[in-house]
């Protein structure tokens, strides 16, 4: 356990005040809070004000953990954010952010992996500091889902929030050790849950307009599946390549889209006790895609007191298809 290993040592989240509850969705769609709450456990979630973007939120929850992390803005040598939801195309929300937050004139780029992009984003920050690259990575998760869900879409409109998730990777002596991280991806089922239009294969038209291709579409059956078989298998892998059994895991934190999918995925490891697999943020956030599993790890470590040497697998699976897992360690 050298000093270089890559570690989390400050985190933070940010989510929007308004509050869209099932109730509140009844009254936009043909649903009811009880098909709500049953097929995906969710009760509310959270929608970003009008004027408050992407980068908004990600500077809110990126200040959080910078300070969590008993640094300042100063200190951080690079900038990933993770978004399928950026303020433009171009230039990258990242940018947007090291000028929200006044940091210094460092490399700043995005990551696109849907909702595995939290863990993708670990994966870089980890490389990125164990081979002495840059000290400091900041990495931000930050979702405006509602700009891209279409409200009249029951299927969909009822499963996506807002909000944002920051940490900071460094190799100082305490914090989460990352221990191992496994990714993987299958374009071969990229047409299950995509935003169609506005990228180079239809540009925004008065045709993509009036067709609604600007908004998310998905094959939520199918996916559910792949979600389900995806994330035990990167769970399973990353414990294999940091050397452990399902017994040396403490905390499970499976991608926040569905409580069924969490329950399914907390069935494969049978000797945690049921508070020890986190889904809170499923019921109070919904879906929030690359968030997900960031603001679930920072309210995990601010609700629940987590030991030295206790282990926290996440696990997250999303749009590409991309998934992921990693194990993190209280050190
Ligand atoms: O973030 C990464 C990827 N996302 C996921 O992993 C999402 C994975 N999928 C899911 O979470 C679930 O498949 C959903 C929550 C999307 C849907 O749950 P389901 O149990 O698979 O429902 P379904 O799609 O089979 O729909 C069942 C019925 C349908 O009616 P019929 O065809 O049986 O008459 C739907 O039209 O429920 C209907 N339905 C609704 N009813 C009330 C669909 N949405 C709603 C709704 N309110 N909001």
């Amino acid at each position: 356990m050298g000093l270089n290993k890559a570690k989390i040592i400050g985190m933070g989240s940010y989510l929007p005040e308004k509050v869209l509850s099932n109730k509140d969705l009844e009254k936009i769609v043909e649903t009811t809070d009880e098909w709500i709450v049953t097929r995906t456990g969710m009760k509310e979630r959270r929608i970003a004000g009008k004027n408050e973007y992407t980068s908004d939120m990600g500077a809110k929850a990126a200040l959080k953990a910078i300070e969590d992390a008993k640094l300042s803005v100063g200190d951080i040598d690079c900038i990933l954010v993770a978004t399928l939801t950026p303020d433009y195309t171009f230039p990258s929300t990242a940018c947007l952010i090291q000028k929200k937050i006044g940091a210094g004139m460092v490399p700043a780029l995005d990551i696109q992996a849907a909702c595995s992009g939290y863990i993708y984003g670990l994966s870089i920050a980890k490389a990125f500091v164990e081979q002495n690259i840059y000290r400091n990575v900041l990495l931000v998760a930050s979702e405006k889902l509602s700009s891209i869900v279409n409200y009249k879409d029951r299927t969909t409109c009822v499963l996506f929030g807002d909000g944002a998730a920051a940490s900071v990777i460094s190799s100082s002596p305490s914090g989460f050790s990352i221990e191992s991280i496994s990714l993987g991806s299958d374009g071969f089922q990229a047409d299950l849950l995509q935003l169609p239009a506005g990228g180079s294969v239809h540009p925004a038209s008065f045709e993509t307009v009036a067709k609604e291709m600007h908004y998310i579409s998905m094959n939520g059956k199918e996916l559910f599946k792949h979600a389900v078989r995806r994330m035990e298998q990167a769970s399973k892998a990353c414990l294999e390549k940091a050397n452990m059994k399902e017994t040396d895991i403490s905390w499970l934190i499976p991608h926040q889209a569905n409580e069924r999918i969490i329950d399914a995925i907390a069935k494969r490891f049978q000797h945690l006790l049921k508070e020890k697999v986190y889904k809170e943020v499923v019921r109070k956030y919904g879906n929030t895609s690359a968030s997900s599993v960031g603001i679930a790890l920072d309210e995990l470590k601010k609700n629940q007191k987590i030991c030295l040497n206790e282990t926290v697998l996440l696990t997250a699976f999303g749009a590409g298809l991309t998934w992921g897992g990693t194990i993190l360690k209280s050190v």
